[in-house]
Parts: C-alpha cells; sequence; structure tokens
C-alpha cells in the first residue's frame, strides 16, 4: 500500500527521495510525488502512474534543498488524480504531508475546523493538512501533536514547513514508521526498503509517538509531550538482497531465493541427534507448553495457505488440535479462547492490519500470541510476546513465494518442537531433520524444471478457468497453487479437496477446463488418483504434479511436472514452488504485470 520516504541531512534529497520512491514500488501505487524545501520555500511535484512519470516531470526543473518528504499513494480516499497525489499541502505550500492510514473522523474535522479553508483533493490526508495548519503557532512539531489529538483513524506521517526549513515531524498510529540514523543524516520512511542503501541502524516509532527530526539528530515524545527514550536496532538486510540480480522479474529472483532462504529458517534451529527442535523465541516453559491444548494460526492469504499446513504438521506430529482461521472473519466472531490456548499470527509483513487486529483479541482473551514474521522490527514482530522471525530476506513482488516456504519451515519446526514434548518419537524427528535438511537440494531440482513449466504454462495461458486439486497435505498447495494463478495472471481459477469434487465442481469439467492436480506418492496417492481418473473421464485436460520415477500417471496425464520425492509433510515445500513458477510463466506470457499485480498491495495495513 501508500509508502513514504522523508530524508534531512546534507545532501541533495531529491535524487534520495525519487530512488527511495523506486524502492517502495513493490507495495503497490497510482501516483507519486516529492516536496523538497530549499530553505525558503517548498517545491512540491506530483504526477500520476509510475514513478518514471514523476521522475520524467522533474526532469526539466531544477529543485535543490536537502530536507524533503515523498509518496506512493494507493487511492482510498477519492480516485487516482494529480490532485489526490502526496505530498499534500495546506492551504499554500508552506505546510505539506505525507500520510498512509485512514483519517476516519475527516468528515467532522472538516465541519468543525476548516471554515474558509479551500480543499483541492477529495483526500482525508488533505484535512489532516488543513488541521495542522489550523494548530502552527511556529512550533510543527506542536502543530502536528495538537492535530492528532482531534484525530480518529490511522496514520503514519511526516510533516515539513517551509518555516522551519531544518526539520521533519512524523508520528505513527497503526501505520508504521521507521527513522534510518546515518552520519549527520536521517531517513524516514514506511518500511526499511528505501533505506537500506543507506543505513542499517534504524528506529522503529511505536503507535501514539511523534518523532522531530532535525540534522543533529531526533526527539520522540508521545501525544502528551512525554518524552520517549528508544534504542536503535540494526537491519541484517543487505541491499543485494533487495535488487532483482538480473532476473527479469522480482518474483522469478524471489522463487530461485527458495533454496538458500530455506536454509536460514532452519539454521541454529533443529537438533538432528535429538531429532528435535528448538524455537527459542517461542518464550514459554515446558509446563506452559504442556498445557497447550489447542493452537490457533491466524492469517490472511498466501499466510492462511501455509497454516492449513502447518495444521496437518502441528496434529500429526504433536497431537494439539489446530485451527486455521482468516484474520478477517476471526476479529468479529467472538472467538473462543483459553489460557491454554497458543495463538501465532503469520504474517511476511508483519503489517497486515486484520492479523493484527486478531492477534490483540486473542491477546486480550488471554491466550499466548505469538509471531512468526518476515520483516524485522514490524508492529507484529514487537506486538507478540515472542516468536520467530521465518529470515526470507526482502520480498519484494506483491505475490509472496519464498515467504511462504519460510512460513512453512518455521510451522514445521514448532511441529517438531511440540511434537518431541508428547508423541513425536526422536527416531521419527530425526528422520524429519535429516528431510528438511534435504529439501534445499530438491528445490533446485524443482527449479531445474523452470523451462518445461513455462512450456506447460504457455500452452494453457488462454484458459478461461483452471481447477486445481490436491488431497491431505497438498490441499493448502492447491490452494496455494490457485491462489498465485489468479492474483499475478487474473485466470479464474478454484481450489478443491479432490475428494470433494462429486459434490458439486465435477459439473465444471470438460475439454475446455483445465484441471491442475497433485499426485505426488504419499498415503492419499490411490485416493487421489481414483479422483483424477474421474477428470480424465470428463475430458478436461490434466496436468499432474507427480513424483519422479512414477510412469504409472503418464496415461491420465496430458502435460506432467515430476517433482521429487520426500516425507509426506514436507511435500509442500517442493510442490509448491512448482505452482509458484507455473502461475509466474502464465502471467508473464499474457503480459501482466507480474511483480506488481492490478488493484493488490503488498502490505496491506488497512482493514
Ligand atoms: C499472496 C499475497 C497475499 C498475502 C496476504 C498476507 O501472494 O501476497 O495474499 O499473503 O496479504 O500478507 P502478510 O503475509 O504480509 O500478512
Amino acid at each position: 500500500m501508500c509508502g513514504i520516504i522523508g530524508y534531512i541531512g546534507k545532501k541533495q534529497a531529491l535524487p534520495i527521495l525519487v530512488n527511495g520512491l523506486r524502492r517502495l514500488e513493490y507495495r503497490g501505487y497510482d501516483s507519486a510525488g516529492v516536496a523538497i524545501s530549499d530553505g525558503k520555500k517548498v517545491a512540491r511535484v506530483r504526477a500520476m502512474g509510475k514513478i518514471d512519470e514523476l521522475a520524467n516531470k522533474l526532469k526539466p526543473m531544477t529543485i535543490s534543498g536537502t530536507v524533503g518528504i515523498a509518496h506512493t499513494r494507493w487511492a482510498t480516499h477519492g480516485g487516482v488524480s494529480e490532485d489526490n497525489a502526496h505530498p499534500h499541502a495546506a492551504c499554500t505550500d508552506d505546510l505539506v504531508i505525507v500520510h498512509n492510514g485512514i483519517i476516519e473522523n475527516y468528515r467532522e474535522l472538516k465541519d468543525k475546523f476548516l471554515k474558509g479553508h479551500e480543499l483541492k483533493s477529495q483526500t482525508d490526508t488533505e484535512i489532516l493538512a488543513h488541521l495542522i495548519e489550523i494548530f502552527y503557532k511556529g512550533n510543527l512539531t506542536e502543530a502536528v501533536r495538537a492535530a492528532l489529538k482531534e484525530v480518529r483513524g490511522t496514520y503514519g506521517l511526516v510533516a515539513m514547513h517551509s518555516a522551519e526549513p531544518d526539520k521533519l515531524v512524523a508520528a505513527r498510529l497503526g501505520s508504521p514508521l521507521v527513522i534510518g540514523v546515518g552520519d549527520d543524516e536521517y531517513f524516514l520512511a514506511s518500511d526499511t526498503s528505501p533505506m537500506l542503501a543507506h543505513t542499517k541502524e534504524v528506529v522503529f516509532l511505536d503507535d501514539g509517538e511523534i518523532a522531530e527530526i532535525t540534522p543533529a539528530g531526533f526527539k520522540i515524545s508521545n501525544l502528551n509531550s512525554k518524552s520517549v527514550d528508544k534504542v536503535s536496532s540494526k537491519i541484517d538486510w543487505d541491499e543485494a538482497s533487495a535488487q532483482k540480480q538480473g532476473f527479469p522479474h522480482f518474483m522469478l529472483k524471489e522463487i530461485f531465493d527458495q533454496p538458500a532462504v530455506f536454509m536460514d529458517a532452519i539454521r541454529g534451529r533443529y537438533n538432528l541427534a535429538e531429532g528435535t527442535a528448538h524455537l527459542g523465541g517461542l518464550n514459554m516453559t515446558i509446563e506452559q507448553m504442556h498445557k497447550i491444548r489447542r493452537v490457533i494460526l491466524l492469517a490472511c492469504g498466501t499466510a492462511s495457505y501455509a497454516s492449513l499446513v502447518g495444521k496437518y504438521a502441528m496434529e500429526r506430529l504433536a497431537g494439539i488440535p489446530t485451527e486455521v482461521d482468516v484474520a478477517s472473519e476471526f476479529r468479529y466472531r467472538d472467538p473462543i479462547i483459553d489460557h491454554h490456548t497458543l495463538v501465532f499470527g503469520i504474517s511476511q509483513s508483519g503489517e497486515t492490519a486484520d492479523t493484527l487486529a486478531a492477534l490483540r483479541e486473542a491477546k486480550r482473551k488471554g491466550a499466548y500470541v505469538r509471531g512468526i514474521v518476515n520483516v524485522i522490527g514490524s508492529t507484529m514482530a514487537r506486538e507478540t510476546d515472542g516468536g520467530t522471525y521465518m529470515h526470507a530476506g526482502p520480498e519484494l513482488a506483491v505475490a509472496s513465494t519464498k515467504a511462504y516456504t519460510n512460513m512453512l519451515a518455521v510451522l514445521i519446526l514448532y511441529a517438531i518442537q511440540f511434537g518431541r514434548l508428547n508423541r513425536l518419537t526422536e527416531a521419527t524427528g530425526e528422520r524429519l531433520i535429516a528431510a528438511l535438511l534435504e529439501i534445499p537440494e530438491k528445490m533446485k531440482e524443482v527449479l531445474a524444471l523452470n523451462d518445461g513449466i513455462k512450456k506447460i504454462a504457455m500452452k494453457y495461458k488462454d484458459s478461461a478457468g483452471m481447477l486445481f486439486l490436491g488431497r491431505g497435505v497438498n490441499y493448502p498447495v492447491a490452494l496455494e497453487g490457485s491462489h498465485k494463478l489468479k492474483e499475478i495472471s487474473y485466470i479464474h481459477s478454484e481450489a478443491y479437496p479432490a475428494g470433494e469434487m462429486k459434490h458439486g465442481a465435477n459439473a465444471l469439467l470438460g475439454p475446455n477446463f483445465p484441471v491442475l492436480a497433485i499426485i505426488t506418492k504419499n498415503q492419499l496417492y490411490e485416493k487421489m488418483r481414483s479422483n483424477v481418473e474421474e477428470v480424465k473421464a470428463r475430458y478436461s485436460p490434466l496436468i499432474l504434479v507427480a513424483t519422479v520415477g512414477d510412469e504409472s500417471v503418464s496415461e491420465l496425464a496430458d502435460d506432467i511436472i515430476y517433482v521429487p520425492p520426500t516425507m509426506e509433510l514436507l511435500e509442500p515445500l517442493l510442490n509448491t514452488i512448482a505452482l509458484q513458477l507455473f502461475a509466474y510463466h502464465s502471467a508473464v506470457a499474457l503480459g501482466r504485470d507480474v511483480d506488481r499485480p492490478r488493484n493488490l498491495a503488498k502490505s496491506v495495513t488497512v482493514e
């Protein structure tokens, strides 16, 4: 969703801000803008469309200054237009702001405070700019503080005033903001990606905090003017890992990252000899772990499909009843939770509004609440009472790939850890861990199928719709494969547990309706085979994901993707990669904007 970058220091702000905007592109946006102070006045330039449009507009202009703010906007209030793009100004360009989030009471604020103010956009943000202007008496920090006391809603905002050219004021409530600490220079951003090229030292603002930043340093306080001490953190992601590294798209690069980053998720967290895992971030004693009677996994989208695999693992290895709840449903359902319930939030960004709200609800009801998160220092990482980083590195394509496999890695390790407290034997634990350690090499074997999978994708790219089938642990794989395909290729697809077909979906089958079925060699193989034969009998073209060496399925398939064998619970770690590649090549063949599919954002910070 919307992205913010701000700079204050000794260098020219414009190139830093425009490059920063490019690093924020992955979040999804429809317009962008920049405002720079030269010490006397503020220059503000905005454009609809891509950052290149903005850059082209800026090219003939001479804009200098060492302080500035910039923004990528994803329309919420008001359509996509230059007037609605950020930075927004109050009555004049002397006071400008960029803002992520939603001001819920913007109509009330307008009626109560903005008499005589002329509005030029349809945004809630512009109303906030005018409100700050109303409270401005020569001190921007105090004006922001006073204005925010009137506001209901969420914000990550940065403000700048021409009368105080050496100051940026930032505030956060419900929408992330990070300060990057450089040498005599500071950055402000909605996530760390635009500042990785400049600094790895960051300070995360918490809800209710206001930061005043000058080239000499920063001061943080709360809405009641009480000062807050913060310590900085080091981000270990490097700039190179946030580049395409020769791949045509971030998504393909991230698919190919999987063997390496999978090891980052499990390294140091298993004990092969004892057949167990140890995730220290759980922050629970053995006694507390023994008392857990139920696990709930809360997530959205791809993370919820990873969680379904986690449910299989936790129930099978640890015998603990495990539920997966889509966070947007859970939060409004008055869920039943007690002190023996362990709740995990699973999220790449750690900023998904619904998942955060669901976790807060679980916490209020007395559950143990933990996070499985990718983005270091994200809200979920900080709000939960423990948990585990999945260490997938920066994931910039909107469609999640490597974070998904690392979610599986961490969930499986948790299942092993809990399993070893009760019914999982050392021998089975050891077999599982040994099999996990073989996964990166096997992932490489699946990645080597890239060209073949591309050919298959080309063949089916014009299908009006597709069905994905799986059973057992491969049903969530089918869900994720279908989700990937629809997100980036816009081909309609559905996923079904194969045994459920005859209760309805069989009616769809026929020569124009391809089916992709996962029929790897596991305990449900024979059952799956009967389901696939039924599909074949109804003339749907069949793409099968099968185990290397299983020649017997070739008589059923129109196309086959052979993946290496592994233990059943680990199959999703390999099978999903084949489906990621299928979705990727389908989208490329159809000329889609693979890394930034329409109407989707990487980090969904609003409900
Ligand atoms: C799918 C996708 C989304 C996210 C969902 C949750 O490829 O990217 O479905 O999985 O929005 O996001 P996180 O994991 O950041 O909570």
